[in-house]
């Protein structure tokens, strides 16, 4: 018989409800903890969501003999400090992307796992998106070629509000960027997923619409190479549209326009009659296959909470590793130094 396992939310915000949806649908899994340091917030989610238990601090966690794993879903700036305190008391860990701010805190993260034989996964859920899988097979399979470019793009619209009724989104501190690392930050590990390991060219990023409210980019313009292949990237926050992702992947065989929105759709498709099979597949098993989304998140925040619910119990590696994610990180992190430099360039 399977161990009844228990997983705590630390931090109840906007994403909190998609890793309760997560661990909800599995058996064996309850949602034992809702934690906030702000006890309203805490009180108030646990009832919503039927938890049995609410804390306003995360240390009374740890003392939780009965408690598997734990999400980090607060801030950026604060994901390495609780991930490493919940994999030391000997819990399994699920953080929201960023893994982290700053490189050395995602490496001790990692570290930190390893050490105490913890899983550690950072979320990434369009990894597990079947339209994403799918793009990515077709493109390691060779079916669109050698690749020749690959263009993505992010427009959202985020109102003052949203920034300025947070204590950490807009701030440097507490979101180490915006456009990018919180929005953007899907495309881009997307990219890489699919494409390889990214390497920065240039970079340049603006904040005119909300610069009153925010001390962050509202857009980030890039040109970066996955495994040696053109990647322009263009991202922004300050749009007239509320969320559209567009990824186009050109290859000298083929080609392939998709987006990462919910549900995520193939716009364009050319090539051989293998693709265009392969195509036809892919679309019927959406079609039948698809359960409703939550929001413009999507849905595999489930898959991956599945994934990481399995590699808990089973020690099987996960499809994303914690391991992999800083390269996602430092490619974030590469674009704001690259960007940084180009603005020093033209004072
Ligand atoms: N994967 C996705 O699609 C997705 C979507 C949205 C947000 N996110 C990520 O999720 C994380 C949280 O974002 P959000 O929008 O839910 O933020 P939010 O501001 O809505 O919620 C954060 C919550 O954490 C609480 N908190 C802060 N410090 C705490 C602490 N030390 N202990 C306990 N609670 C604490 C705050 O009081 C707040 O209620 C971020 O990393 C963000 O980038 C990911």
């Amino acid at each position: 018989m399977a161990i009844p396992r228990s997983h705590a939310i630390v931090g109840c915000g906007r994403v909190a409800p998609n890793h309760v949806d997560g661990f909800r649908s599995l058996p064996d899994w309850t949602v034992a903890w809702a934690c906030d340091r702000d006890q309203p917030t805490a009180t108030a989610f646990a009832a919503e969501h039927g938890i049995p238990r609410w804390s306003a601090a995360w240390h009374e966690l740890l003392d939780d003999p009965a408690l598997t794993s734990a999400s980090i879903t607060v801030d950026h700036r604060q994901h390495a400090e609780l991930a490493i305190a919940f994999l030391e008391a000997g819990k399994h860990v699920l953080v929201e992307k960023p893994m982290a701010t700053q490189p050395a805190d995602a490496q001790r993260m990692v570290d930190c796992a390893a050490a105490n034989g913890r899983v550690l996964s950072v979320v990434a859920q369009h990894r597990y998106d079947p339209l994403v899988s799918a793009v990515r097979g077709w493109v390691r399979e060779g079916l669109l070629g050698d690749l020749l470019y690959v263009a993505v793009s992010l427009q959202s619209s985020r109102p003052e509000s949203y920034y300025a009724d947070s204590y950490w989104r807009g701030t440097l501190d507490g979101e180490g960027g915006s456009a990018l690392i919180n929005q953007g930050y899907h495309c881009l590990d997307t990219v890489r997923w699919i494409c390889g390991d990214l390497a920065v060219r240039a970079a340049v990023t603006s904040t005119k619409v909300l610069a009153d409210v925010i001390e962050t980019e509202e857009t980030l313009s890039a040109l970066l190479t996955a495994d040696g292949v053109p990647v322009t990237m263009n991202v922004t926050v300050a749009s007239s549209v509320d969320w559209r992702t567009r990824l186009e992947v050109v290859g000298a065989l083929g080609s392939v326009t998709f987006d990462l929105d919910h549900p995520g759709t193939l716009h364009h498709w050319s090539g051989s009659a293998e693709l265009y099979r392969r195509v036809s597949a892919e679309q019927a098993r959406t079609a039948v296959a698809e359960p409703p989304g939550i929001d413009y998140y999507g849905i595999s925040h489930r898959r991956q909470i599945a994934d990481f619910c399995q590699s808990v119990t089973s020690g099987r590696p996960m499809l994303s590793t914690a391991r992999d994610a800083i390269g996602t990180l430092d490619a974030v992190l590469g674009l704001y130094e690259h960007a940084a430099a180009s603005a020093a360039a033209v004072r």
